[in-house]
């Protein structure tokens, strides 16, 4: 038996104002995009704003439902739509941030196992790393330099030949 360690390098900034120029101006079409989330079960609001390799940005919010399992996350409505509208088009980043009714979430929310599932696929199959930056409401902001170090022992298409 040999005993292996899996890390990974994080960034961590004060706030969104030290973040670089690009990635402040994609937070804060996030937060936009939070603006939007319709979300009446569970009162969180998730913004997610997906940047691509053309300089489009697109948005996506999370859509709740009363069936609750049939709502999606703010993070797979913007990449399914990028996969859906931008076929080809690499995503080179994705911000996140959240904010809640009954809370100040004032530290940064990471994407759920699904979403990072999903994310994980396209950065796969574009061969090039997709970088988060992850944030509450207000406070620090996360940056992390590809999906797979947050999905360590992924399940990829490669086990389905
Ligand atoms: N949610 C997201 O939009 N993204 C995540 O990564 C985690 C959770 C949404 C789903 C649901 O509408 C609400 O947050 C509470 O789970």
């Amino acid at each position: 038996m040999i005993k292996k360690k899996v890390s990974f390098d994080i960034s961590v900034f004060s706030s969104i104002n030290e973040l670089e120029n690009r990635d402040k101006k994609l937070m804060k079409r996030a937060i936009e995009a939070r603006k939007n989330a319709y979300s009446p079960y569970s009162n969180f609001t998730v913004g997610a704003a997906v940047l691509l390799e053309n300089g489009e940005i697109v948005l996506g919010n999370n859509q709740e439902n009363a069936a609750y399992p049939s709502g999606l996350c703010a993070e797979r409505v913007a990449v399914f739509y990028a996969g859906a509208n931008y076929p080809g088009v690499k995503i080179k980043a994705i911000a996140i941030t959240a904010t809640s009714i009954n809370y100040k979430v004032d530290t940064p929310v990471a994407p759920c196992g699904n979403c990072r599932q999903a994310i994980s696929e396209y950065e796969i199959k574009q061969e090039s790393p997709i970088e988060l930056f992850l944030m509450g409401e207000t406070g620090k902001v996360i940056k992390c330099k590809a999906i797979a170090d947050i999905l360590p022992l992924a399940f990829t298409s490669s086990f389905l030949l």
